[in-house]
């Protein structure tokens, strides 16, 4: 039996951000927000939606398309670098919002590789047959920790949700190889402290690139595939110039990479599985797809998971 996604669901709040808007916030341009990022807008939660709202609107879409009833889920687990408190976790939260009652829950911090992670951890239970049906979201307010005055930031990020449903596939199916990494030698080049998100754009943009195109090409052999097999590419989006890198490294034609940086900007933890929510819902995975989602985030934190889609 493998480990496998039953379920896909996002959450983006309604409010759009552009960069036209932030022409007039910060000093800097549509022109160099787009050249250098790839980024045209980006969704700002309101103040009445925190995180765990976020991520609560996201689960019950993924439970809804996995045919999963809360009392169901036996295990939740939230990656997520802008809880809405310290403690209680933002598991808790929806555990209680969904009625959740048999499940045990609990955040993570690995930042934006933070749903590789979650899904890693999940795919370990379900494969022991510890657990069956596990939530793992991707969730982030990045707005609230964000320094509006700060261009090198400022322009970057944006909020939103995805959450993923993982349970017991056929064998062949489900996640295939998967690789986790961290560098803490690296925690300053990107990190939180008052009053914002400090990064070292170059350093991380370099790492990144790096990082992001040999995680991708390892879990790909790690599967005993070629390059040429993968149908998809979900590489975290934080910049479109480090996702072209990824997909030149993996000799992929443009389409087979997904791509929603310039509609939602970087989303941290929730970038990937927001991707892989909406290339589901735009009907372009198929089963026995093959699906490679590669992230890389603060910490330093990288991850990646080649699956075979269905179940
Ligand atoms: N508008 C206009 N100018 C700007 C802006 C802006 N919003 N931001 C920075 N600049 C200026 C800087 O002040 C600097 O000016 P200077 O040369 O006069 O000092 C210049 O632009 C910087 O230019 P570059 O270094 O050439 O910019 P670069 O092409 O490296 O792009 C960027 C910067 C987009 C930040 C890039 O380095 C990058 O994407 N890095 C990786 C970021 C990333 O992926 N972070 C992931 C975070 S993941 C997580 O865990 C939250």
């Amino acid at each position: 039996m493998g480990a496998g996604v039953l379920g896909v669901g996002k959450f983006s709040p309604e409010k759009v951000l552009t960069n036209f808007d932030l022409e007039k916030m910060v000093d800097t341009s549509d022109e160099w927000i787009r050249t250098r990022t790839g980024i045209e807008e980006r969704r700002i939660a309101d103040d009445d939606t925190d995180t765990s709202d976020m991520a609560y609107y996201a689960s019950v879409n993924a439970m809804k398309d996995a045919g999963v009833q809360a009392e169901d889920l036996d295990l939740i687990l939230v990656a997520t670098v802008t809880p809405d408190y310290p403690f209680p976790s933002v598991a808790c939260l929806i555990q209680e919002k969904l009625g959740a009652w048999n499940a045990a829950a609990m955040d993570l911090s690995a930042a934006c590789a933070g749903c590789m992670y979650g899904m890693i951890t999940a795919k370990q239970f379900i494969e022991s047959d510890t657990y069956k049906n596990i939530l793992v979201v991707g969730v982030e307010k990045l707005s609230k920790i964000t320094n509006w005055e700060d261009r090198n930031t400022a322009v970057l990020f944006g909020d939103g949700a995805g959450a993923v449903v993982m349970g017991p596939v056929t064998d062949g199916r489900g996640v295939l190889s998967f690789e986790l990494g961290s560098d803490g030698s690296g925690a300053k080049e990107l990190f939180q402290d008052e009053p914002g998100i400090y990064m070292n754009g170059r350093e991380v943009f370099k790492f990144a690139v790096r990082q992001m195109g040999e995680s991708a090409v390892n879990v790909v052999e790690k599967a005993g595939l070629t390059k040429g097999d993968i149908d998809h590419l979900i590489p975290h989006q934080a910049n479109i110039r480090i996702m072209e890198a990824s997909r030149q490294r993996l000799e992929l034609p443009e389409d087979r990479m997904v791509k929603t940086v310039q509609k939602y900007g970087n989303t941290s933890s929730s970038t990937i599985p927001i991707a892989l929510a909406e290339a589901y819902e735009d009907g372009r995975i198929n089963d026995d797809d093959i699906v490679v989602l590669v992230g890389f985030g603060g910490g330093l934190t990288w991850g990646a998971v080649t699956l075979k889609w269905g179940q």
